[in-house]
């Protein structure tokens, strides 16, 4: 097919104002060299679609107005650029959205995820709340037989679970996943496929996704009303657990992180903070000898072959994570149900 002439309707951003969001009409994209030409099967809401929804500082800085949102997304190539070798029409394809330059140092040592030249797809140029979008061909992974297509655009977030969980132990060592939300979920159920001893979810009171995190085999589940550092030490024999991932964006969350993770073990923070300063507890750091690291996006390509791996061996429950299919129309009743927390992860479709 050609996407020549036609046009098509895109959730765009366009005021300068909370929700400021409109369906207008744009141009379908042409793929340009070493570019494709994706028809969009399904595109989930993420808290950065929030946050842009909500119109706050970050969002202002850096979405210009006049962008189509959405980066977690999955479709279905319909066209080609001039020397795209790759890649085949008809595939079904999720997208890595941290388009890197693959020049720079950054890139070079195998960190592209953070490319000194990188942008990111729907927040810094147009993305997935469209029928139709252009991306790199290496920025579209070809998705494993038998995931759906309305399953397939969670790969971001779930990458984002995975590659926080990597940065310390997980087979055969004691996990704990701060912050419940559809990527603290993810990381639950993946812990366990990927073999962790032992497996403590926390949230604050979100008894919905407390709920979930059972059904999605966690050992234990504490809320706002358990003592969160004493239980864990008493769950594994006072030592503290090997591998902590914090996901809530809590500053208090992350004290509660530092202060219940073994001495020497690791401590993975993948939430983004509303303070840029939150208070930490250095010396507890210090004196356990943590190791402390931000995640961020998906290592290009071992954090998305690890996934690949997990999905094909169908260890992982996505349909339990997936609480919400929307027609991508009810975009707005999409976002309110990620504002209200009362859901899992938010799937727009397609067809
Ligand atoms: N660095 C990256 O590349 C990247 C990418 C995507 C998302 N993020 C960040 O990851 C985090 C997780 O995203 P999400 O969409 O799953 O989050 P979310 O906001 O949907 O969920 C956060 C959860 O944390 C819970 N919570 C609040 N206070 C808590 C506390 N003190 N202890 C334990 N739980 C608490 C909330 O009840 C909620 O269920 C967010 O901070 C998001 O901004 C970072
Ligand atoms: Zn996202
Ligand atoms: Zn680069």
């Amino acid at each position: 097919m050609s996407s020549d002439s036609g046009t098509m309707l895109a959730w765009t951003k366009t005021k300068d104002e909370q929700n400021g969001m409109e369906l207008i009409e744009h141009k379908i994209p042409t793929p340009g060299p070493g570019e494709v030409l994706i028809k969009t099967k399904s595109t989930s809401i993420c808290g950065t679609d929030l946050h842009i929804w909500l119109w706050d500082d970050w969002s202002r800085d850096n979405v210009p107005l006049g962008t189509i949102t959405g980066h977690e997304t999955c479709g279905e190539i319909v066209e080609v650029g001039e020397g795209v070798s790759n890649q085949k029409i008809g595939d079904l394809v999720a997208i890595e959205c941290h388009f890197a330059c693959w020049e720079c140092p950054r890139c070079d040592e195998g960190n592209a995820h953070v490319c000194e030249n990188g942008e990111i797809f729907g927040v810094h140029s147009n993305g997935a709340f469209a029928p139709f979008f252009v991306c790199p061909e290496v920025n579209a992974r070809k998705v494993p037989d038998g995931i759906s297509p309305s399953h397939a655009s969670v790969q971001d977030p779930l990458g984002n679970a995975i590659h926080t969980l990597t940065g310390g132990p997980i087979e055969g060592a004691t996990v704990a996943i701060h912050g419940l939300g559809p990527i603290g979920l993810f990381a639950v159920n993946a812990a366990k496929a990927m073999g962790a001893k032992l497996v403590i979810a926390i949230d604050w009171d979100n008894k919905l996704r407390m709920e979930m995190a059972k059904e999605l085999g966690a050992d234990l589940v504490l809320g706002k009303d358990d003592d969160v550092i004493k239980t864990i030490f008493e769950a594994t024999a006072g030592q503290g657990v090997d591998n902590s991932c914090e996901f809530s964006g809590s500053p208090n969350a992350l004290s509660n992180a530092i202060k219940s993770t073994r001495m020497g073990g690791f401590v993975n923070v993948l939430s983004v903070y509303g303070q840029s300063m939150p208070q930490v507890p250095m010396n507890d750091l210090v004196f356990r000898y943590l190791h402390l690291k931000g995640i961020n996006g998906r290592k290009m390509w071992s954090t998305w072959e690890t996934m690949h791996d997990l999905l094909a061996s169908r260890k992982l429950d996505i349909e339990r994570v997936v609480t919400h299919q929307l027609n991508w129309k009810e975009f707005q009743e999409g976002m309110e149900l990620t504002k209200s927390g009362n859901c899992g992860k938010v799937v727009l479709n397609f067809d």
